[in-house]
């Protein structure tokens, strides 16, 4: 695989600062960051930062917004321990740290001309986003568009406003699912997996992009592969604990792969014969 080329300014932390935030659930806010200057962080969707809370420590975090924002970017984060639990202590004006953006993402080149199918499951929306905002503003370099959206209950949906424009887009299909309702809920209750026999694609033209929790990659894959998509078209993003995010640690290591600069995204056909990965 091809190797991303490291140079000192790679490691660098450069300071940046909050914009905004909005909480999004109890779970997950949103941040807005500029980096100091304004500079673009130009990244790619699929790509992530590492964000240092200063005294408390980095944690990797996927960029959410769309490459065509010049200036800032968004991470949408849940609060589960000691990193991302200070970034939600922190408002507007308040200093982070900010590595990369490092790691490859999804391969716009390739999808470009096809039918896309992307999948996201709970906080894997954060990364889709991104490219489903690139997507949609290259709307015409792209094939039909399947936008499949699972959560738990309705009050975990993230986007909930965006969502809702792509809903009402007609150039692209959306459904979206919840384990279970709430007495407001009007829409598909049932995993995600339900949603896929309402999917009408040609296999030999579509990419299925999958981002969401490991045990959904499981089903997912098994009724994608039931379709006929080839094995190279189905595209996941891992999550493993990283260190430096930049291939030199070592800590993100499944048999020989560096979570953090041979992916985060990969194709199944890659990793499905590596016990851990999966
Ligand atoms: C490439 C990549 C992109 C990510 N993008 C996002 C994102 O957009 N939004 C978001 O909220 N989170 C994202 N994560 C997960 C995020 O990095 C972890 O939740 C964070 O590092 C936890 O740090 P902490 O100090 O708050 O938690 P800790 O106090 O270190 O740990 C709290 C719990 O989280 C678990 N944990 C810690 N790091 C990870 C990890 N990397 N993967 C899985 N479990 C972990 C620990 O085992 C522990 O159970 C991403 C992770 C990776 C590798
Ligand atoms: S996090 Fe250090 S090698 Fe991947």
């Amino acid at each position: 695989m091809e190797k991303v080329v490291i140079n000192e300014s790679n490691y660098n932390v450069k300071k940046a600062r909050i914009l905004r935030t909005k909480e999004m659930t109890p779970q997950e806010k949103l941040f807005e960051i500029a980096l100091e200057g304004r500079m673009s962080l130009d990244h790619e969707p699929g790509q992530f930062i590492m964000l240092s809370v200063f005294g408390v420590g980095e944690a990797p975090l996927s960029v959410s917004s769309s490459p065509a924002v010049r200036g800032s970017f968004d991470i949408c984060v849940r609060a589960v321990g000691k990193v991302t639990s200070a970034l939600h202590r922190l408002e507007a004006g308040d200093e982070v740290g900010i590595r990369g953006p490092y790691g490859k993402g999804f391969p716009i080149r390739i999808l470009e001309g096809n039918d896309l199918l992307i999948v996201a499951g709970g906080l894997g929306i954060a990364p889709l986003r991104s490219l489903i905002k690139h997507v949609l503003y290259n709307r015409r370099d792209f094939g039909k568009v399947h936008i499949l959206l699972g959560c738990k209950t309705p009050s975990d949906m993230l986007f909930v406003d965006e969502l809702d424009l792509w809903n009402k887009r007609m150039d692209v299909y959306y459904e979206c699912t919840v384990d279970r309702a709430a007495p407001d809920w009007a829409g598909h209750v049932g995993l995600i997996t339900t949603l896929l026999p309402g999917v009408h694609l040609k296999p030999e033209r579509t990419f299925a992009i999958v981002v969401g929790p490991p045990i959904m990659y499981k089903f997912v894959i098994k009724e994608l592969l039931a379709k006929n998509i080839p094995e190279r078209q189905i595209l996941i993003s891992l999550e493993r604990h990283m260190k430096c995010g930049m291939g030199k640690c070592g800590r993100c290591q499944i048999q020989g792969l560096y979570v953090c600069q041979d992916g985060p995204v990969f194709n199944y056909a890659d990793i499905k014969n590596m016990s851990e990965a999966l």
